[in-house]
């Protein structure tokens, strides 16, 4: 009995459910992770060990909020499952040397061997800022419910193990390593188990869970690594996937189903021995919500490649912004309103003066809780995306390109955070990124606490004391007010962008 998952099942109304219960917990998640890296490499000072314990609470809370239901999956029988063989352009088939060395990049193996010369063998990269990887050439065999993948090498070779987190982001409670052995020579190492199953496709295997449900981690964490990890197969692989959620599936199933067209595999109810010749283990994730060209596995991949792969799966009709042909008509700004915190106080203000500076303006709040192709439209038929940092602005991915993105960063140094979370991946997909730093005087901190509150006048001492205090006032408890006058020339900026393209 296989354990195969078609996306689009069970779970989308329980997970709009969950995530509008949770929205407020979750939210936090946007920023935590990235904030510990960003404080790094800032060098504000936060106490680790202390910081650590914050985030692993969260998490337990987060858990019991986002208890996991209707995971079943649909079961079908091994012989209807199995794909078929394709003779043609199987890459995988005829194995040893067949893949150029190109194929991946350098820092993917372990001594820096070519690719002909580690058939056979596993390389893994743990020197990732965030994740583990590893992949396997040769004899490779799953056990699902064991999370274990084994190789049975074809030369000499030691026995060796690893582990490895398949969810890109490492320390996630709720998700368990996978074991990787490459087995020793025998007599010394047992048997490995048979296979049941033999596969001609190639497979990645990486976890659910996690901080999905969070829009933008949805997509930094598993879509973004997984088109990374995928996009090379043009469809013909495997997701094998630990502690599957199938809302997460049914969620993004136009994007999964592009990459694979075969059946996600439920590893945690699958009771064969599922053998390949090459498997991915875990997700790079690379940089936050965005790829590292020469990182990419079977070569460059770009962030405007990746938005380029969501047009096409969302039949997506704009690739490009305010095309010459539509001239007579106005660039549509999409002005994001949170509902719960940094929210835009005076946000009919702030439309009408994208009004005044030539905008067609939309108030709205997509935040992705609904039917994702119609939210992927709605956004695709826009020219700019204006909102408060937040996992809104996640929809920049839809946008067509050379489209402009305006992130409004709230009080309290955070745009080394927003430019990590937003600045720089909208940057990679060929958008316009533009920021506007909200002044003390336009928060409601400044109205709230008073002038004279650290909060207000020391934001520095506020991020040394760690993140609680960083989530509590600047993400948690703070709206703007824009100065629609001071706002004014980011404005033009973007229309001027947006012009700048149409006289092409
Ligand atoms: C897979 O591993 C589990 C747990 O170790 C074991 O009980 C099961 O027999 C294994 N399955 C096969 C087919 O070897
Ligand atoms: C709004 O911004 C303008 C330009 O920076 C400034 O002159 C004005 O005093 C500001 N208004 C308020 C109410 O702070």
């Amino acid at each position: 009995m296989g354990g195969e998952v078609k996306p689009g099942r069970a779970g989308l109304k329980s997970w709009a459910q969950r995530h509008l219960n949770s929205g407020f917990v979750v939210g936090f998640f946007l920023v935590l992770f990235t904030y510990l890296v960003v404080s790094r490499q800032f060098a504000i000072s936060a106490p680790n060990a202390v910081v650590t314990t914050q985030a692993q609470q969260r998490i337990v809370d987060r858990k019991v909020i986002r208890t996991p239901e209707g995971t079943e999956g649909e079961e079908k029988s091994e012989q209807e499952w199995q794909p078929k063989v394709r003779d043609e352009e199987e890459p995988h088939k005829d194995t040893r040397g067949a893949v150029p060395a190109k194929e991946l990049p350098e820092r993917d193996y372990a001594d820096g061997k070519p690719f002909a010369e580690t058939w056979g063998k596993v390389v893994c990269n743990t020197h990732g800022p965030y994740s583990d990887t590893c992949e396997l050439d040769g004899d490779v065999r799953i056990n699902g419910t064991a999370l274990s993948v084994t190789l049975v090498p074809s030369i000499q070779s030691e026995r060796r193990e690893w582990k490895v987190p398949p969810y890109p982001r490492k320390h996630m409670l709720g998700i368990d390593d996978v074991t990787v052995t490459q087995l020793g020579s025998p007599p010394k190492d047992a048997a490995a188990p048979a296979c049941t199953v033999t596969h001609d496709v190639p497979a990645v295997l990486f976890a659910l869970g996690g901080l999905t449900g969070n829009y933008w981690h949805d997509f930094s964490d598993v879509l973004v690594p997984l088109f990374a990890a995928s996009r090379r197969y043009a469809g013909d692989v495997v997701f094998l996937v630990a502690n599957i959620q199938p809302w997460w599936l049914g969620k993004y199933e136009a994007a999964v189903r592009r990459l694979s067209k075969h059946d996600a595999v439920d590893l945690g109810r699958d009771r064969a021995v599922r053998c390949f010749r090459h498997v991915t283990v875990g997700l790079q994730l690379h940089k936050e919500l965005s790829i590292v060209p020469e990182w990419a596995p079977g070569g460059r991949l770009t962030m405007a490649d990746f938005t380029a792969f969501l047009r096409e799966a969302y039949a997506l009709p704009r690739a490009v912004a305010a095309p010459v042909v539509e001239k007579r008509r106005k660039p549509r700004v999409m002005v994001i309103h949170r509902a719960h915190y940094r929210r835009f106080v005076n946000v009919q203000e702030v439309a009408r003066a994208a009004e005044a500076a030539g905008f067609e303006a939309v108030v709205t709040d997509p935040r992705g809780d609904g039917p994702l192709d119609e939210l992927a439209r709605a956004v695709n038929s826009f020219d700019a995306l204006l909102g408060v940092h937040g996992a809104g602005l996640t929809n920049a991915v839809f946008l067509p390109a050379r489209a402009v993105v305006i992130q409004v960063v709230p009080y309290g140094k955070l745009e080394p955070m927003a430019r990590t979370d937003f600045g720089e991946p909208v940057a990679d997909m060929g958008l316009k990124y533009l920021e506007y730093s909200v002044a003390a005087e336009e928060s409601t901190l400044l109205e709230m606490l008073g002038p004279d509150h650290p909060v207000i006048k020391d934001p520095e001492s506020v991020h040394r004391s760690g993140w609680d205090k960083v989530a509590e006032f600047y993400l948690g408890k703070q709206d703007v007010r824009i100065n629609v006058t001071r706002f004014a020339p980011t404005l033009e900026q973007a229309m001027q962008h947006l012009r700048k393209q149409r006289q092409q």
